[in-house]
C-alpha cells in the first residue's frame, strides 16, 4: 500500500494521539529516542504538543490515512548556526519496517532543509542500531562517538554516534 509523507504544521487532537502511540510502541520496543520506557501515552503525548514550533519541520508517514512514521528537522536558531539542522526522532512503526518508510521521511526532511537554505545536517544515534546503516547509506558521515551517552531501562550506559552530512541542492 502507498505511504504518504505529509508536513505538520500544526497538529489535531487525533495526529497527536497517534503520534503519541507512535512514540510508545516505539519506546516499548527498545528504541533510543530520548524516552525511557515504559512510557504512558499522556507523556508522550505532552511532548507531541509541544513539537509544532517556528523552528521545526515535523513530517509523518501515513499508510491508509494511519500515522506510522515520523521525524523532525530541527533547525538550528543560533545566530551563527543559520546553514545547520538537527533531525531527530526518526521513527517507524515496527509493523512497517524496512519498507523504505525512514528513507521517505529522511529524503522529505533533507529537502526541507535544503528548502530553508540549510546545508549542514547532524544528528546522532545509538550505537549499533540499525538507523546507523541507515544514515551511512544515504550519506551521513561518522564523526565520533560518546561512551555512556545514554541509558536504557535495565541502567546500560551506551554509546552513540554522531554523524553529519553537507546537503547539495545539485544532489536531488
Ligand atoms: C531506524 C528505523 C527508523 C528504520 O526505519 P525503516 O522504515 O525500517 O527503514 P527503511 O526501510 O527506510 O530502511 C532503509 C535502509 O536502512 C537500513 N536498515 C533499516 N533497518 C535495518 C535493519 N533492521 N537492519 C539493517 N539495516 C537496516 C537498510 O540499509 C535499509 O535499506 P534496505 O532495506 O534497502 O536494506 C526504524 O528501525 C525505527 O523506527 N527504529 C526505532 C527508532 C530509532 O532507532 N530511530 C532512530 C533514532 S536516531
Amino acid at each position: 500500500m502507498d505511504i504518504e509523507i505529509r508536513r505538520l504544521t500544526s497538529m489535531t487532537e487525533d495526529e497527536c494521539l497517534a503520534l503519541a502511540e507512535l512514540l510508545v510502541i516505539t519506546v516499548d520496543d527498545g528504541a533510543s529516542v530520548g524516552f525511557l520506557p515504559p512510557l504512558d501515552v499522556e507523556t508522550a503525548a505532552a511532548y507531541w504538543a509541544s513539537v509544532p514550533e517556528p523552528s521545526t519541520r515535523l513530517f509523518v508517514a501515513e499508510r491508509a490515512g494511519r500515522i506510522v512514521g515520523s521525524v523532525q528537522a530541527q533547525l538550528a536558531t543560533k545566530a551563527n548556526g543559520g546553514h545547520r539542522a538537527e533531525i531527530g526522532k526518526l521513527l517507524v512503526h515496527p509493523d512497517a519496517r524496512r519498507q523504505g518508510i525512514a528513507r521517505q521521511l529522511m529524503v522529505a526532511a533533507e529537502r526541507a532543509i535544503l528548502a530553508d537554505g540549510r546545508s549542514l545536517v547532524i544528528l546522532d544515534t545509538r550505537d549499533g542500531d540499525p538507523s546507523n546503516a541507515l544514515y551511512r547509506q544515504m550519506g551521513y558521515v561518522e564523526c565520533g562517538r560518546i561512551p555512556h551517552y545514554a541509558r536504557s531501562a535495565d541502567g546500560t550506559l551506551h554509546t552513540t554516534v554522531f554523524y553529519y552530512k553537507l546537503l547539495s541542492a545539485d544532489a536531488g
